[in-house]
């Protein structure tokens, strides 16, 4: 049965700047979600700060991390294996963020990332998103292209345990274009439906969890889940925010 838990992920990108206020603003998020019913909320901080989770102890806080890299270990200088995600305590891992792509991670590098997460029952929240909207409508080619790469080989069973998170690149950070509607969410989420239907089955279409993020602020962060029947939303700036962010998880709430 679909797991009906909302996914609140905060992704901290490269911040903060140190130990001290990693460890402030974990704390803060964890009064938030000590009496949470029904929501998940997922921190991913940056690798160094992975070890918040066994200082800072909440079992209803989770862990994730930004990226893993898909080999089990050896000589790839720079990378982190999912087997020291684990033992970190990750639950979950961000696959395929615009950011990475931006810095070279293609669709296929993607796709191991995910066979990888899901080979070691970490769950994939895998980012797909176009740059740019175009009125002849290619960027739902765009799409269609990242999710059929990025989850070749993945097996029908492995689907329960994938988030697809749609981020609108246009939409991200504080260089965006504007804010996405509940309508573009809508479209995309009933598209991304269709292609899993396509590529496994209606049940796991039904199924899969779907969540927003680009520019996720406590104006709009109703929107998503209420009128554009997002299942999580994934927040970046707004999440390093006590303030924000505890307002956030109050709207889903
Ligand atoms: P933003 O980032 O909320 O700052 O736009 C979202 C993301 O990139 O995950």
């Amino acid at each position: 049965m679909k797991d009906i838990n909302k996914l609140i992920v905060a992704n901290w990108k490269m911040n903060p700047q140190s130990k001290k206020d990693a460890e402030i603003i974990f704390k803060n998020i964890s009064l938030f979600v000590k009496n949470l019913k029904k929501i998940d909320v997922v921190v991913c901080p940056p690798f160094p700060y992975l070890y918040i989770k066994d200082k800072i102890k909440n079992k209803k806080l989770k862990l994730g991390s930004q990226d893993v890299f898909y080999e089990k270990e050896g000589s790839y200088t720079s990378e982190v294996s999912i087997g020291m995600l684990k033992d970190f305590g990750a639950e979950y891992v961000i696959i395929g963020h615009s950011e990475r792509r931006m810095t070279g991670d293609t669709n296929s590098i993607i796709n191991k990332k995910i066979l990888a997460t899901l080979k070691a029952k970490i769950n994939p929240i895998f980012c797909i998103g176009e740059s740019k909207r175009d009125a002849n409508g290619f960027y739902l080619s765009f799409i269609k292209q990242q999710i059929i790469e990025g989850l070749a080989l993945v097996t029908k069973p492995q689907m329960k345990n994938v988030v697809i998170a749609y981020e609108p690149v246009w939409a991200i950070g504080s260089n965006a274009v504007r804010e996405a509607t509940a309508g573009e969410f809508i479209e995309i989420r009933i598209y991304i439906k269709k292609i899993i239907a396509d590529l496994f089955d209606i049940k796991t279409a039904n199924d899969i969890k779907i969540i927003y993020g680009g520019s996720v602020h406590p104006t709009n962060a109703n929107i998503f889940i209420k009128d554009g029947g997002a299942d999580g939303l994934l927040v970046g700036r707004d999440s390093l925010n006590k303030k924000l962010f505890g307002q956030i998880i109050n709207l889903v709430k």
